[in-house]
């Protein structure tokens, strides 16, 4: 098939996938508007951000922090903070790809009723996308565990650059929670610093394994999963939690489903339409039969 559409699939939770051209299925239903994206890290890969679970993923090479290890120890929090200011210049480098623009676009079209986002990236953002809903909340803010205040990451930045003046450890691969792979030595060097209103632990905006997504957050979701008239699932495997729940959640609400991924997905099963293609093609070539359809 043309434009890496690789293959697709139509079906029910129950049916078996019949004949129905799966991109013209998607692009009929989509026109109908309402339509509720949820995307994840497969979105951003074409970005130069690595998922975990896609054919690059990096979920074996390297653990993702847990919050508990964060908190627990001021050793682990200097790691992370020490890999992470490296790797967040090439998450801050990153710029949107033709999947976030083609999203950006629907939505400008009128046809989205919300964009909720598992990536903490900002580029849906970055390419024009409002009202995007942050999952597991963005590496672009700062959080203090002890006063609550939320800071811009830039000005941490600016900050853990002056506290660590000789610091010379280069960036090697990035892996997906946006932080770099480095030595002990380069680790023991590294100088944190602390909130600057109270003197609380800062810990990015970002909600790490082992923890909760906000209630209300989900709260939110769940009601824009329920109302919609497509979840629109782009680029995730579904593996995380809070991210199948909104899949069962419109389901079990007889909300029809489309999935695009390179490979399969956790929520197959309860999908109407599955397309496995690369997004930063597939999304364009939806907007293209979408324009051909007037
Ligand atoms: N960019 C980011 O912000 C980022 C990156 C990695 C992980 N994360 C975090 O880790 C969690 C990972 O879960 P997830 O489900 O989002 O990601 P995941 O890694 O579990 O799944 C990504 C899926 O996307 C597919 N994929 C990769 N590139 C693709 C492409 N170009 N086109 C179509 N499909 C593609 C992969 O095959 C895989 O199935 C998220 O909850 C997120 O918070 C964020
Ligand atoms: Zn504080």
């Amino acid at each position: 098939m043309a434009d890496g559409l690789a293959a697709g699939g139509v079906g029910t939770a129950h049916a078996r996938p019949c004949t129905v051209d799966p991109m013209g299925l998607l692009a009929d239903l989509v026109a109908d508007g309402e339509v509720v994206v949820l995307s994840g890290a497969g979105l951003s890969t074409e970005s130069g951000i690595p998922d975990y679970r896609g054919v690059n993923g990096r979920l074996r090479r390297s653990q993702p922090m847990t919050y508990q290890t964060f908190i627990g120890s001021a050793a682990a929090r200097r790691r992370y903070w020490a890999r992470s200011h490296l790797g967040w210049r090439h998450m801050a480098e990153a710029r949107p790809n033709a999947g976030h623009h083609a999203v950006a676009e629907l939505q400008r079209r009128g046809l989205v009723a919300g964009i909720i986002t598992q990536n903490v990236d900002g580029l849906h953002q970055a390419a024009g996308a409002r009202d995007v809903i942050e999952l597991h909340g963005s590496l672009s803010r700062v959080r203090c565990l002890g006063c609550g205040e939320r800071t811009p990451r830039e000005v941490l930045d600016r900050r853990l650059r002056e506290a660590n003046p000789g610091w010379t450890a280069r960036a090697g691969a990035v892996n997906p929670d946006g932080d770099v792979e480095l030595s002990d030595e380069e680790i023991a060097g590294f100088r944190v610093v602390d909130c600057a209103s109270c003197g609380g632990v800062l810990k990015p905006d970002v909600v790490f394994f082992g923890e909760n997504v906000p209630r209300d957050r989900v709260a939110a979701c769940l009601e824009l999963a329920e109302r919609a008239g497509l979840l629109l699932v782009l680029g995730s495997s579904l593996a995380v939690m809070s991210g199948y729940r909104l899949v069962r959640h419109a389901a079990d609400h007889g909300i029809p489903i489309a999935i695009i991924n390179q490979g399969p997905t956790r929520g197959d099963a309860h999908a109407l339409v599955t397309i496995d293609a690369r997004l930063g093609s597939a999304l364009p070539r939806l907007l293209a039969r979408l324009d051909a359809a007037w």
